[in-house]
């Protein structure tokens, strides 16, 4: 069984002793905080549960059709989870409905952990906006690094037509994405339950296998009215591209569903008859839940940024059995590094406790060099305003010692989870696998921030940059109109930085609740399992 033999990791890696005092006005103070924090991502579930509002789900269901989320449950294994991504996509846009018009996900389908794509019919027709297409772009983006067999369901009007602009010249990349899962071994099953018109009809198009629901699933380049502009010629919609011309004319559906029920049996069915294995390693330890109580995570992030947070007191409510074996605890005491494992797969964690500074660096550069030659993923916690600046730091060479740290980071092959906790701000976003570094997840705190710098230092540098080219130009200094602008540009970064603006333009897989940071993590990990975990043998030269 794992974990009982002589390599039990609970025979040896010390458990991390926590100091949180739960009775503490500090502890208190940022509980509330996060609470708080929490709210407006509950306002957000329930928007994106609306599905596009009553009267268009009415409407659907009216039509005999399920609704996008009913159609993925089903297709799920009972009571299986599902790990939900880019949940809030579009969130920063008061003008368009939180989702993405789109559920993208992993769920085991017949065991086989499956990236799940289900377009929305009830939000603006399932159309594809520029936040549907980045998401499906990101899922597809998972699906191919991790190696999870692709299931789409099919119902969408296509291009959001008056959107065309924003999405026409790089959406066509679905397409080609689904091609090249295909070719790269990794299965492609598309279901389609409704209209797949235009490009949307290359949905079913690329994909290796394809079930149509009868009497509902409409294929088509043009739909009878451009047939009719284009050609003069009189069709109806059945005869043009349903699903019974598609299975015995044209060749298109692979199999015939009789309605959407026997469509998602069939979709189970094909999944099962895979044979699919997952080729990375499975768990090598015990999943032993942390010795600490996972709620106190809600108190675990300072609700004052002046306050720092020690972030072993997070590691000890994720880490299985809150074991932690740190390395070179003593150096660089900024940057927590050491092994430990979530549900079973074992984890190099780099985490932050404060400003990065060269030996900082160093060591994160190091570690990245360790976990690569182990074959074994890294966690990155991010709670960083960034390397440290000024004349020491610069004259301590702490730019090429940044560079050795982003270096590993960007040569790094092993699997990337990054959690962000706190802040994110400027080059430690990007050492510590931000978004640009292909991190194979991303998931947020509620709590966190992410910027170049923050509103008040960006207002400040801004205003020093004025002031010094009207002195060269002589030029009176309009201090008023200073104190407006500074006060303009930090509201603007203020609601720039915040975790629902984030995670709305899809800057990250999804905003948790920290009390599912653990199980969120494990299923990532997981999911990242289903691709060999190899680490690279090369890296650029490291400046030294
Ligand atoms: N772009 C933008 N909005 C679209 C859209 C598109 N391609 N397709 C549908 N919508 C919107 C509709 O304007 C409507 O918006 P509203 O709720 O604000 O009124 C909503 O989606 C529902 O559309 P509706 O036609 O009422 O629903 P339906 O279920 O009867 O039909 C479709 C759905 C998709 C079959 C139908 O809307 C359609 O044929 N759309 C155009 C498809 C097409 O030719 N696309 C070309 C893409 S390249």
């Amino acid at each position: 069984m794992v974990g009982d033999n002589d390599n039990d990791r609970r025979k040896y890696v010390p458990v991390i002793e926590s100091r949180i005092d739960r009775d503490s006005a500090d502890f208190q103070q940022d509980r509330d905080a996060m609470l708080a924090a929490l709210r407006p991502f509950e306002a957000l579930a329930a928007a994106v549960l609306e599905a596009g509002g009553p009267k268009s789900v009415d409407r659907h269901r009216g039509r005999g059709k399920l609704i996008a989320r009913e159609r993925v449950d089903l297709l799920l294994d009972e009571d299986a989870p599902f790990l939900e991504l880019s949940t809030y996509a579009g969130a920063h846009d008061p003008e368009s409905q939180p989702g993405g018009r789109l559920i993208t996900g992993i769920g085991p389908i017949n065991g086989v952990e499956c990236m799940i794509v289900a377009n929305q019919p009830t939000v603006k027709g399932g159309s594809l906006n520029p936040d549907a297409v980045a998401k499906q772009l990101r899922a597809f983006d998972i699906a191919h690094r991790n190696r999870l067999p692709l299931v789409t369901l099919v119902e969408s009007g296509g291009a959001d037509l008056p959107r065309q602009a924003d999405t026409f010249a790089f959406g066509g990349r679905i397409f080609r994405d689904i091609s090249r899962l295909s070719a790269a071994g990794i299965p492609t099953i598309s279901l389609v339950f409704g209209s797949s018109t235009a490009g949307g009809a290359y949905l079913p198009g690329m994909s290796e296998y394809t079930v149509l629901v009868k009497n509902a699933a409409h294929v088509y380049l043009g739909g009878p009215p451009l047939v009719k502009m284009a050609i003069n010629e009189d069709i109806e919609d059945e005869a043009l591209g349903g699903a019974e011309m598609h299975s015995r004319t044209s060749g298109l559906a692979d199999y015939l569903a009789d309605d959407e029920r026997h469509a998602i049996r069939l979709g189970r069915q094909i999944v099962g008859d895979l044979g699919w294995r997952k080729s990375g390693p499975p768990p090598s330890s015990r999943a032993d839940e942390p010795i600490y109580d996972r709620s106190e995570l809600l108190g675990c992030a300072p609700s004052d940024s002046k306050r720092s947070v020690e972030v072993r007191e997070i590691l000890a409510r994720v880490l299985d059995g809150s074991r932690f074996d740190e390395f070179k605890a003593g150096y660089g005491t900024q940057l927590v590094t050491g092994w430990g494992s979530i549900a079973g797969y074992p984890v190099g964690v780099i985490a932050n406790n404060g400003i990065l500074f060269s030996a900082e660096a160093n060591k994160g550069a190091h570690f990245i060099q360790l976990a690569n030659a182990r074959d074994i993923p890294l966690l990155f916690v991010q709670n960083i305003t960034g390397f440290m600046v000024g004349s020491a730091a610069e004259h301590g060479g702490i730019i090429k010692d940044g560079a050795k740290m982003i270096n590993a980071v960007s040569n790094s092959t092993v699997p990337h989870l990054t959690l962000m906790v706190g802040a994110s701000y400027g080059a430690g976003n990007y050492a510590m696998s931000g978004r640009a570094y292909d991190p194979r997840f991303v998931f947020t705190w509620p709590n966190h921030r992410i910027a170049v710098m923050g509103g008040p230092q960006l207002g400040g540098v801004m205003s020093i940059i004025r002031r010094a080219a009207a002195q060269r130009s002589g030029a009176e200094y309009d201090e008023a109109q200073d104190a407006r602008v500074r006060a303009e540009i930090e509201d603007m970064i203020d609601k720039q930085s915040h975790a629902a603006y984030a995670t709305g333009r899809q800057w990250d897989d999804g905003v948790i609740d920290p009390r599912n940071t653990r199980t969120i993590l494990g299923l990532a990990l997981s999911a990242t399992h289903s691709a060999p975990v190899v680490g690279a043998t090369r890296f650029a030269p490291f400046r030294m």
